[in-house]
């Protein structure tokens, strides 16, 4: 049982001490009201407002398109239903890796609109102006490093990142400089396991994985898919909590049927 169950709201400093106890941090996705209320009462410690929001609730292919105004509206819809966990919210692709002043436009609008508690981003020592910018308005920021879903068209694929030493190697760099800089924690996306472990021996702060291994200091998922709302979507890394398609959809057959067959509404279910 948590020792952390009890504590009325999740901070960054909740978040360091449950790394130095070693206890683990559970993450998930969120992207509306009652989804995330659902997740919060549950007793989720963080809330990513991920820019999967993308692929998951607009249908596109990749989290390129989306905006920071679709974002920020995600954001603040998730914001207005959670008591205790902490809520990032994902800076979308193109509002902080042109220049740093952008970034932190960018940055400080997510924070006054959504009142999230962190923002997050992709990328090492390509962006680290950037999240030096964000930081020094006093706004957290969480790194992602790994596969980068917004970096998807430099390397084409969706494959495990970083099993080639130089790619490892650069990897731990970017972390211990998103660490130095001032990051509160760290995503490590689709690597291999004995690296996740390494680099979260090696940083202070929390590592959070998804597909990095049982050795990093939390786990994140995609609500959609721990869910199985989303069914195409089953890298080997993902565990299926319910098979929430197959009961919608039964849901659905039925009330139509109902509906065709004059069973619905009955006369307790009418004025
Ligand atoms: O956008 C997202 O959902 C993410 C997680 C996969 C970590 O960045």
């Amino acid at each position: 049982m948590s020792v952390y169950k009890e504590i009325k709201r999740v901070t960054t400093h909740v978040l360091s001490e449950m790394k130095l106890k070693g206890e683990k941090i559970a993450m998930l996705t969120s992207y509306d009201f009652s989804m995330a209320k659902l997740v919060d009462q549950a007793g989720i410690d963080i809330i990513l407002v991920g820019d999967s929001a993308s692929n998951v609730m607009a249908g596109n292919e990749t989290t390129l398109p989306i905006t920071l105004d679709q974002m920020i509206y995600h954001g603040k819809s998730v914001v207005r239903a959670v008591n205790r966990a902490l809520v990032v919210v994902d800076m979308p692709f193109g509002s902080y890796q042109g220049n740093s002043l952008e970034a932190l436009n960018s940055a400080i609008k997510i924070m006054k609109v959504t009142h999230a508690d962190a923002v997050k981003v992709e990328g090492g020592k390509e962006i680290i102006e950037s999240v030096e910018r964000i930081l020094s308005a006093g706004i957290p920021v969480m790194g992602h490093l790994g596969l980068m879903p917004q970096s998807i068209n430099k390397y084409g694929t969706y494959t495990v990142r970083a099993k080639e030493e130089v790619e490892a190697q650069k990897l731990i760099e970017d972390a211990k400089l998103l660490e130095e800089v001032g990051c509160f924690a760290i995503v490590l996306e689709k690597i291999p396991a004995a690296l996740g472990t390494k680099v979260a021996q090696q940083l202070k702060i929390p590592v959070i994985g998804i597909g990095a291994g049982g050795g990093v200091d939390g786990q994140v998922l995609v609500i959609h898919d721990m869910l199985g709302i989303s069914q195409s979507f089953s890298p080997r890394f993902l565990r299926r909590y319910l098979n929430l398609a197959e009961e919608i959809q039964g849901a659905v057959n039925h009330y139509i049927q109902d509906v065709k067959s004059k069973d619905f509404p009955n006369e307790r279910e009418q004025y």
